[in-house]
């Protein structure tokens, strides 16, 4: 009796999405405008060469605007949210400032990605994809493949990780041009399950950037790396609405699903 009535209240929260937000997904009024990483600092241009930009037209027309990360010269990792309703995907990779042509850009067009055959949209739990670009990438000083962890047997609490987006949300809005990031400590599951609202939703796969110091992603962040010392440890998923910073974000934790990422990608 319990246990449904906590599972009706998540599915609820997530079907009224009046609190939760995937960070693709811009609220239908959003009167603050906080849609950039909150409490970011502007990256030193290509320093997070493992920054990938993903536009995505979906079959309604709508477009949205995701990150990812380069993690092979041939496979971006994203979030499976980001994939719901694909019509077509552009990746852009060794971008700073994401509205103008740069020199250093590439701009693919992919046409195969994979959606962890797990992934639930009212749990929220086993957000991941893959992108298999055409052709593998040139590595350089602007484009270049992230870590990942070699096995599960860290949780990162108390380490400081790095998340970088450009934050916007649809491809023609230009609130934040140039890459941001910024630098938040890891909370174990059990602190972040004692201060999220949405304390049941956490599990064993997802892994709570700590809010604190006014740092949140937020929307167009979804999909992007969050990496500690170069290796990547989680890839935004959800937070609550308006990007409330006294909340934790919440990532997929990549270091449970490296079998499924090599069973599908060349890692
Ligand atoms: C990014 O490029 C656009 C288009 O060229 C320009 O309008 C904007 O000022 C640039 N942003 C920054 C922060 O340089
Ligand atoms: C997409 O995947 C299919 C099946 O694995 C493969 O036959 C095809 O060549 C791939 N296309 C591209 C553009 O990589
Ligand atoms: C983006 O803006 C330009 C100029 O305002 C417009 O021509 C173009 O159609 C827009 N593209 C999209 C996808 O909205
Ligand atoms: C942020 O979330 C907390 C609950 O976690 C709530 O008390 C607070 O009012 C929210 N702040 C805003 C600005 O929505």
């Amino acid at each position: 009796m319990f246990t449904l009535f906590c599972i009706l209240f998540i599915i609820n929260a997530y079907t009224e999405a009046e609190h939760f937000s995937f960070h693709d997904r811009l609220s239908h009024t959003d009167p603050d405008g906080t849609l950039e990483i909150i409490g970011g600092k502007t990256a030193f241009p290509h320093w997070l060469g493992y920054q990938a930009g993903i536009k995505i037209e979906q079959n309604e027309g709508s477009v949205l605007f995701c990150g990812g990360s380069l993690i092979t010269p041939s496979y971006i990792l994203t979030a499976a949210h980001c994939l719901n309703s694909v019509y077509s995907l552009e990746v852009i990779l060794g971008a700073h400032n994401i509205s103008k042509k740069e020199r250093t850009q590439l701009i693919i067009e992919p046409k195969n990605y994979t959606i962890h055959p797990d992934w639930n949209p009212e749990l929220l739990i086993n957000d991941i994809a893959l992108i298999k670009l055409p052709k593998p990438v040139k590595i350089g000083l602007s484009k270049r493949t992230v870590r990942l962890p070699k096995d599960d047997k860290k949780n990162y609490a108390g380490q400081k990780g790095i998340v970088s987006g450009w934050g916007i949300t649809k491809y023609n809005q230009t609130i934040s041009n140039v890459l941001e990031y910024a630098k938040s400590i890891i909370l174990s599951n059990e602190e972040c399950k004692k201060i999220h609202p949405f304390d049941r939703v956490i599990q064993d796969t997802h892994l709570c950037l700590s809010g604190a110091g006014r740092i949140s992603s937020c929307q167009g962040d979804s999909g992007g790396p969050l990496v500690v010392k170069g290796v990547q440890v989680g890839i935004v998923s959800f937070s609550m609405k308006k990007c409330n910073t006294t909340t934790p974000s919440v990532f997929t934790r990549v270091s449970k699903y490296l079998k499924w990422i090599r069973e599908i990608s060349d890692l």
